[in-house]
This record gives structure tokens, sequence and C-alpha cells, in this order.
């Protein structure tokens, strides 16, 4: 059985997030969608509230689960027995940063392997923060977020 992690904040889920994490699914027998509680940047949503919303997204993906982790990558997959770390790549700016992360992750364990996916031209620019801006803003995210995002942005937003 072959399982997959597609890590990430999550800060919230996007369509661009969900295309990966389909066509890392239809690759693999199982996928653990990770959502890292201890990350350097300052999220919108709790880690409570971004776990709650990937897992709403995800729900019609059989194969597909998500869970919180607060460790290391690396240990986080050694534990689950992962056979693979999947990310998105979008436009070449990503490609520095993975590649950094990667020969770190490389260090502390080699067996664990990389897959990037390169994600899709509508989906090229889409990122996390963009969407946090515009729904900041007033602006109409529906295009890039399910639903349950596009209502928990709103209410986010009404409440400040
Ligand atoms: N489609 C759209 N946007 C995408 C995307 C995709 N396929 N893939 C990534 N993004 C965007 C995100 O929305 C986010 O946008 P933002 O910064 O504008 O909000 C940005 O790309 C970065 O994604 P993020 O989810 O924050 O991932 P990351 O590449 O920064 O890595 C972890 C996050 C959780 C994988 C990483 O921090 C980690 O492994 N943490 C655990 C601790 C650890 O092991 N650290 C490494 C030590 S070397």
């Amino acid at each position: 059985m072959t399982l997959a992690i597609t890590p990430g904040t999550f800060d919230p889920i996007t369509f661009g997030h969900i295309d990966i994490i389909m066509r890392a699914a239809t690759l693999m027998d199982e996928v653990i969608v990770a959502v890292a509680e201890s990350t350097p940047k300052h999220t919108l949503f709790t880690i409570e509230e971004r776990t709650q919303l990937a897992r709403e997204a995800t729900q019609h993906l059989a194969n597909v689960t998500v869970e919180s982790f607060d460790t290391l990558l690396v240990d986080y997959a050694q534990k689950r027995h992962a056979n693979a770390v999947i990310k998105g790549l979008r436009a070449i700016t990503d490609f520095e940063y993975e590649f950094q992360m990667n020969a770190m992750n490389q260090q502390l364990d080699v067996s664990l392997e990389t897959v990037f996916i390169m994600s899709p031209p509508e989906f090229m620019y889409l990122s996390s923060s963009v969407v946090r801006e515009l729904a900041s803003l007033g602006g109409d995210v529906s295009k890039f977020v399910p639903a349950c995002v596009d209502a928990a942005l709103r209410e986010k937003f009404a409440s400040r």
C-alpha cells in the first residue's frame, strides 16, 4: 500500500491545494493532508479551523484523510510510514524554496522522497495570502476556494 503526505499551512485551503491533493489521490492508495500547527507564519485561522476546513473541502475524496501535526515533517512522515511527501510546484519562484526544503529534509532523513506535481496554469499564481487579502477587502473569492472556506472567510472578516 502506498501512502503520501501532502503537508502545508492551509491558511486556508484553496482549489490550488485541492487540485494537488486530488492528483496525489489518483497516484497513491492513501493520502494524508497534514496541516502544520507550528508554522513560522502568523495564521489567520487557528489550527483547529484550518484542519476542519481542509476536512470539509476533501470529504468527497475516499482515500484522503486530514490530520494536524506539530513536529518536523520528516518525523511525522516516519511515524505515519509514508512513502512520499507530495507538494505542488507553481511558478518558478517556488522552486528555490522547495529545493532548499527538500535538501534540508534529505539531511534529516535520506529515505524520505519528495514528489512535485506541477500546478495547472489556472492555479499557477494562486496562494492563500492572495485569497486572504482579497477576502479582507470584500472581494469575491468563490472562484478560488470551496464554499465552506468562502463562508469561513466572510465570518472571520465580518467579526474584525
Ligand atoms: N496551490 C495554491 N497555493 C499553494 C499551493 C498550491 N498547490 N501550494 C502551496 N501554495 C501556497 C500556500 O497557499 C502558501 O501561500 P501563502 O504563503 O501566500 O499563504 C504558500 O504556497 C506556502 O505554502 P505552505 O502551505 O505554507 O507550505 P510551505 O511550503 O511553506 O511548507 C510545511 C509548509 C508545513 C510543509 C513546512 O513548513 C513544514 O514542513 N513544517 C514542519 C516543520 C519542518 O519540518 N520544517 C522544516 C525544517 S527544515
